[in-house]
């Protein structure tokens, strides 16, 4: 009954087609780099692009969608190596915009696991929504019963188990079941997790995920029992059916949306690997194509218990993931984007080293096989190779460059002392570039260590000033601090709230530059403003300015400024402790300052100009009269 083995393109292949015949439209993925979204760096998920549409507002393409969304998740580049973590990966999503729900949702995906792709129904398990009495939404008998019926139609009984938590579900095991409750630790999904845990305005919903057994053996590091949700390995998560219809409420209780929404997203990767009944995800044609590249310049070959097969799929995935990240535009740099893309091509620099080999080498082949393997589905890949190998070459170099002067450095600290101390393996980091791994690789080939707490100590005290500095930076975009400026600032809160206050809470900073002479300012709203809205704005921030309020600032942390509603962008750059500017009772972000004492000083606010940068995203630039 199993399917020969497929490769990614050809379970992205059927799966598109699967949902383009019951009339899905096929919509391209977005960018890595998502656009006018400044609360996250990369796009990680299906939902993220499509955000909008499950909020409400009609997609051109229609009611029922599919595609293959690029997703990269930076939180998983520790965890690459082992055979089931890739930092890059496709999400496989279909989307119902208040069109069909559970009835149809779960025997489609079903039948396209199970007759589409072969996939043994025995090795398939399921879990349903325990229902959470606190944010009062109820169980998923529903679900629970499609499920039933449509084991059933396999000829298998699927028993239903209440797991519950997760921690419940290791103690007690599987008790034969199919179909498994757990909680809303498990079973809710919304971009910031649980039902309690959502912030207003926030979507998410009840949710059915599906797992492949590949019937390995318990590995009781990971609890007592195994169960669907245990990370041991036995389990891999196929996908998830979400069922999108709530709306997080200011007061903490949920509505609904004006849909009710499916949003099913499936990792490639892991599907491919389960249709291969192959639990190591590494084993797809379009991987083992560069890990072949890797081998031939090694001459090892990879195989699954080799001690050198983690460095292969570091070396896979991370050039991969980079490929794909500068072929949506990232640049190896020191900030955002552009660093995380730096760390991955240093990181698998590093462990071609491990390998015995350059990797500046090897980039331009891997580079040029990706291309082909994805020419179909993204030929910006094999378009841009040239520049994508030149890039990964230069950053490759660089990189074997510090490290040569590192390695001399920690020869030169060892020779005074027994171990390389905090301030040791910081400078290394700060001055040579050199990973703190690096560093212990290089100290341990010696025999002698890292004081690594120290080090830990000190860079977390580094990452607090850049973090303040950076917040300073982007929230006041300021040019200098002079006079001038330094009221252009504090008219910028001002403006930022009213254009809330005006036009409502979807709009958000998105821009700020400063001069003596203007500010200008860019933030999210959909549409031209109208004249009475600009002068509305206008009259708005002219009687915070004649009340002559105070500006108060205020130490304190990111949570308890987001508690009280303080306005803040790229919120995950914040040091611990931020610093919290209120005008009286009429603004109040976070913001690294300068501001005035009072806005008496601030003259007459005038818009001199209202125009869009980009989709979606308006700016606006004004000046201060009067006050000279
Ligand atoms: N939003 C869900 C997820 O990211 C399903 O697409 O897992």
């Amino acid at each position: 009954m199993a399917m020969p083995d497929l490769s990614l393109n050809d379970v992205r292949g059927r799966y598109l087609a699967f949902f383009a015949a019951r009339d899905h439209a096929e919509i391209p993925s977005a960018s890595l780099v998502p656009e006018n979204d400044p609360t996250t760096l990369f796009t990680g998920s299906g939902m993220q692009p499509l955000l909008p549409y499950l909020l409400g507002q009609p997609h051109s393409a229609g009611t029922r969608l599919v595609d293959s969304q690029k997703s990269f998740r930076s939180e998983d580049i520790e965890e690459a190596g082992d055979n089931r973590h890739t930092t890059f990966f496709e999400m496989l999503g279909n989307w119902s915009l208040g069109d069909y729900f559970k009835k149809e949702q779960l025997p489609w995906i079903f039948e396209f696991l199970t007759d589409e792709l072969k996939l043994n129904p025995e090795n398939l398990y399921v879990t349903v929504f325990a229902g959470d009495e606190e944010a009062n939404i109820p169980r998923d008998e529903e679900s629970a019963e499609i499920w039933q019926a449509l084991f059933a139609a396999k000829g298998m009984e699927a028993k239903t188990v209440e797991l519950i938590t997760e921690q419940r579900a290791s103690e007690v095991g599987m008790q034969d079941g199919r179909i498994f409750f757990y909680d809303s630790g498990s079973n809710w999904w919304s971009r910031s997790g649980p039902p309690a845990g959502m912030p207003a305005g926030e979507p998410g919903g009840p949710d059915s995920e599906m797992f492949y057994d590949f019937g390995t053996e318990h590995d009781t590091a990971y609890g007592e029992h195994c169960h669907p949700n245990c990370d041991c390995g036995r389990f891999m998560e196929v996908g998830n059916n979400v069922f999108m219809e709530y709306l997080k409420q200011e007061d903490g209780s949920f509505a609904a949306l004006p849909n009710k929404n499916v949003d099913f997203g499936g990792g490639l990767e892991r599907i491919a690997a389960a249709v291969n009944n192959s639990p190591d995800v590494f084993a797809v044609d379009e991987l083992q194509s560069v890990i072949a590249v890797i081998a031939a310049a090694t001459q090892k070959t990879y195989s699954e218990n080799d001690t050198e097969t983690k460095s292969f799929r570091i070396i896979a995935d991370h050039m991969r993931a980079a490929t794909f990240l500068l072929s949506d535009g990232v640049r190896p740099s020191p900030a955002d984007q552009g660093y995380v893309a730096r760390r991955l091509i240093r990181r698998a620099a590093l462990h071609a080293r491990n390998l015995g080999l350059d990797l500046n080498a090897l980039a331009p082949d891997i580079v040029r096989t990706l291309g082909d393997s994805y020419a179909a589905a993204y030929p910006a890949v094999g378009e841009q190779a040239e520049v994508i190998s030149t890039e990964l070459v230069a950053e490759a170099e660089k990189f074997y460059g510090t490290l040569e002067r590192g390695i001399k450095k920690i020869g030169e600290y060892l020779q005074n002392r027994p171990d390389v101390n905090g301030q040791q393996a910081f400078e290394l980091y700060a001055t040579y570039g050199l990973p703190i791994d690096v560093t212990i690789e290089v100290a341990a080939e010696e025999g002698k260590s890292v004081d690594v707490e120290d080090f830990n100590r000190l860079m977390e005290e580094h990452r607090d000033k850049s973090r303040a500095a950076a917040a300073g930076k982007f929230a006041g975009g300021l040019a200098d601090h002079s006079d001038m400026s330094v009221k252009y600032h504090t008219a910028t809160h001002l403006l930022h709230q009213a254009l809330r206050t005006v036009l409502g809470d979807h709009v958000l900073q998105k821009g700020s530059n400063i001069t003596p002479k203007r500010l200008r300012f860019d933030f999210s709203h959909p549409d031209k403003m109208t004249d009475e809205q600009k002068k509305a704005v206008e009259d708005l921030v002219n009687k915070q300015i004649t009340a002559n309020i105070p500006v108060t600032r205020e130490e304190t942390t990111v949570a308890e400024a987001k508690a009280q509603g303080a306005l803040g962008l790229f919120e995950d750059k914040y040091a611990d402790s931020v610093h919290v500017y209120k005008v009286g009772d009429f603004s109040i972000e976070i913001c690294g300052g300068p501001h005035v004492d009072s806005t008496g000083t601030l003259g007459t606010f005038r818009i001199t100009k209202e125009e869009s940068t980009s989709a979606g995203v308006r700016r606006i630039k004004a000046v201060l009269t009067g006050n000279e």
